[in-house]
């Protein structure tokens, strides 16, 4: 799965408090981003960005959004497992929006964005990345809480928190309950459809329920010892997307 340099897609820019920022990370800073990283207890996956020039999304002092390494990392996986239309929550700097662009098994991708000012910095350029793929991409202007979509999507990937913090699960939870009905029933070949949140994974260590065997490799649910489950090739796959892989 590859994400872009954003600095070469998305110019900065500011419209009333929201920024979008170039800026270079120094030797020394590179060396204490990674030691913030190890000293974060709730960041399971520790990573090393190198020095160079990378973007953010700012409102006020807040960063929104980068493209270093620990966000690269923390989308790696899910981007990774994207096919057919995709729903996003949360636009940021489109950095995901781009690597789905490009993957083959994504068709087409839909963008749900609460702020305006964040649409018009970066929706332009996301619209060429678009057109050099030929899929449709359509930015809304919208809140995931309240959004009602009037289509079913294979994958809904959640990405509207600036930080990593147990503190969102409960809202993870609502809004993966809330979506759950808007996936497609039965995928299309090897895929299962999907709904996750951003960094949801390492705030769910398995240590936190012993019951929980794995995660389905398949969709991303917890799978218990007492659940039907199967291995293929050694991952856990649960009983559903068994029965969606046989179809
Ligand atoms: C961390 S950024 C998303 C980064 C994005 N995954 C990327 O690859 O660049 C979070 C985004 O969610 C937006 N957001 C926050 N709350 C939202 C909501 N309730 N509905 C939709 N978007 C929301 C923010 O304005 C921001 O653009």
């Amino acid at each position: 799965m590859k994400f872009p340099r954003m600095v070469e897609i998305i110019p900065p820019g500011k419209k009333n408090n929201w920024r979008v920022e170039h800026f270079g990370l120094s030797e020394e800073e590179a060396h204490m981003l990674a030691v913030r990283d190890i000293a974060n207890p709730e960041r399971l996956t520790k990573e090393w960005t190198p020095p160079g020039m990378y973007a953010r999304l700012m409102c006020d002092h807040t960063v929104w959004m980068t493209d270093t390494n620990t966000e690269r990392t923390t989308h790696q996986y899910w981007m990774g497992q994207a096919h057919g239309h995709v729903m996003v929550g949360g636009l940021g700097l489109g950095m995901c929006v781009c690597g789905l662009l490009e993957k083959p098994e994504v068709t087409e991708v839909t963008v749900v964005e609460l702020h305006q000012e964040v649409i018009d910095l970066v929706k332009p350029h996301l619209n060429k990345v678009a057109q050099r793929y030929k899929k449709p991409l359509y930015i809304l202007y919208g809140d995931v809480n309240i959004y009602q979509p009037n289509a079913v999507f294979d994958c809904i990937w959640l990405d509207i928190w600036p930080t990593i913090c147990a503190d969102n699960l409960d809202q993870m939870d609502m809004l993966i309950e809330r979506y759950d009905k808007y996936l497609r029933c039965g995928s299309a070949g090897p895929y299962c459809s999907w709904v996750k949140c951003w960094s949801q994974d390492e705030l769910y260590p398995d240590e936190q329920d012993p019951d929980i065997v794995d995660l389905c490799n398949k969709c991303g649910a917890n799978v218990y010892e007492d659940d039907d489950y199967y291995i293929d090739n050694g991952l856990v796959v649960c009983a559903e997307c068994k029965e969606c892989l046989d179809d």
